[in-house]
C-alpha cells in the first residue's frame, strides 16, 4: 500500500491515479475527504489529515510500503511567512516518516533546490530535503521538478485581453517546462519500483527546454493570434503588481527572488537530459489541451466570468 500526501492537489492526484491504474492499493491523504471523492471512487482509501499534524500523518503512514511527500500548495498568497509554513509541514512529514517506520519516500522538490538561499520558495524545499534526508534507514528519492507548465494558466486573463504573457523571466532563457501530471505519474512509478537506495536526487526536466518567447509562439499558433507575444516585466513592476493584488510582502519577495534566480542562471538544471530526467508531455500538447480551451472560454476583456462558486473551490 502506498500513501499519497497532497492527494487533492495536482501532482498528488496524478501519483495516486497512476498507482491505482497499475493495480496498487493507495491511501489518499488530504485535508478534506470531500476533495478526494474522485480517488475514493477509483478505489483509494481516503484519510483526512492536516499536513501540519504529525500525529495524524503518522497514523496515515503506518503500514505503507512507501509514501509520496509533498508540501502543498506552491504558495499561500497572503501568508506573512510562507517559509515558516513550509518548515512546519516539512517537520510534520519528517516526524511522521520517523514514527511510522516507513522506509521508502519519494519527495517533491524543485530545480534549484541545491541552493540554501536566493531561490524564493525553493529554499523551503531545500530545507525539506535536508531535514527529511536525515531520517536513518529510509530510501528517499527527491524529484526536483522543473517549471510547471500549469503556471502559464495564471496568465489566461491577460493573454485573452492583451494577447501577451507578461512575466519577469528573461524571454530567451531555456526553462525545463514540465506538467504536474507527468511529475505525479513519475512519482507513482518511482514509488512502486523503488529501484534506488539511500538518498538520491532526480531532476524532472520535461519533454524539452522551452523559453518564454517560444512558449508564447506555441500559444500564438494554438489560439490563432499572430500578434501574441511574450513581454518581460521588470522585477520592481512584477513585485508591485503582486502587492496590488493583495499578495503579502513576504510572498511577493519570494516570487521576485525566483525570477532573479532564473535570470541569473542560479536556478538551472544540473543533471544531463536523459530518458529518466525527461517526461513525455510537450508544451504544444499542454497548450492545445489545457491552455487553449481556457483561453477560448475566457471573456474577451480577460476578466473572470461571473457565476456561482464551484464546489470545492478555495
Ligand atoms: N510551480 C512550479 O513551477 C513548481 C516547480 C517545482 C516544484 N514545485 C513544488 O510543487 C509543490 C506543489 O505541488 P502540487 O502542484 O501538487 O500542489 P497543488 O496542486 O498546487 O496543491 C493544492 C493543494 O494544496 C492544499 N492546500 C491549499 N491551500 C492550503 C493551505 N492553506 N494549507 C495547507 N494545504 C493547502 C490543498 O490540499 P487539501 O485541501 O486537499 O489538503 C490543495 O488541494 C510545491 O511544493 C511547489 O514548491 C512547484
Amino acid at each position: 500500500m502506498f500513501v499519497i500526501t497532497g492527494a487533492g492537489g495536482r501532482t498528488g492526484r496524478a501519483a495516486a491515479m497512476h498507482l491505482l491504474a497499475a493495480g496498487h492499493r493507495v491511501r489518499a491523504v488530504g485535508r478534506s475527504a470531500q476533495r478526494l471523492t474522485g480517488l475514493a471512487a477509483q478505489g483509494a482509501d481516503v484519510r483526512e489529515a492536516d499536513p501540519a499534524d504529525p500525529a495524524a500523518l503518522t497514523e496515515a503512514f503506518r503500514g505503507a510500503e512507501g509514501i509520496y511527500a509533498v508540501i502543498q500548495p506552491n504558495y499561500i498568497p497572503d501568508h506573512p511567512d510562507f517559509g515558516a509554513f513550509q518548515d512546519q509541514v516539512a517537520a510534520s512529514l519528517t516526524t511522521a516518516v520517523t514514527a511510522s517506520g516507513v522506509t521508502r519516500v519519494v519527495g517533491l522538490s524543485s530545480w534549484g533546490a541545491r541552493h540554501p538561499q536566493g531561490t524564493g520558495p525553493v529554499t523551503g524545499l531545500h530545507r525539506f530535503e535536508q531535514r527529511l534526508s536525515t531520517v536513518p534507514g529510509v530510501d528517499t528519492l527527491w524529484l526536483r521538478a522543473g517549471y510547471f507548465m500549469e503556471n502559464l494558466l495564471d496568465h489566461i486573463g491577460t493573454a485573452r485581453a492583451h494577447h501577451r504573457i507578461s512575466a519577469p523571466f528573461d524571454p530567451d532563457i531555456p526553462l525545463p517546462f514540465v506538467t504536474t501530471a507527468d511529475v505525479g505519474a513519475r512519482a507513482g512509478e518511482e514509488l512502486a519500483t523503488g529501484t534506488w537506495h539511500g538518498t538520491q536526487v532526480l531532476e524532472l526536466q520535461g519533454q524539452r527546454d522551452v523559453s518564454m518567447r517560444e512558449a508564447a509562439g506555441v500559444i500564438a499558433n494554438a489560439v490563432r493570434a499572430d500578434d501574441f507575444t511574450y513581454q518581460q516585466t521588470s522585477l520592481a513592476g512584477f513585485h508591485a503588481e503582486l502587492r496590488s493584488k493583495g499578495v503579502s510582502a513576504n510572498v511577493a519577495d519570494m516570487m521576485a527572488e525566483v525570477a532573479e534566480a532564473v535570470n541569473s542562471r542560479c536556478a538551472r538544471t544540473e543533471q544531463p537530459r536523459t530518458a529518466r530526467t525527461s517526461t513525455p508531455t510537450s508544451i504544444e500538447r499542454f497548450i492545445e489541451e489545457e491552455f487553449a480551451p481556457r483561453y477560448r472560454a475566457a471573456r474577451p476583456d480577460g476578466n473572470p466570468r461571473q457565476g456561482p462558486p464551484r464546489g470545492g473551490e478555495r
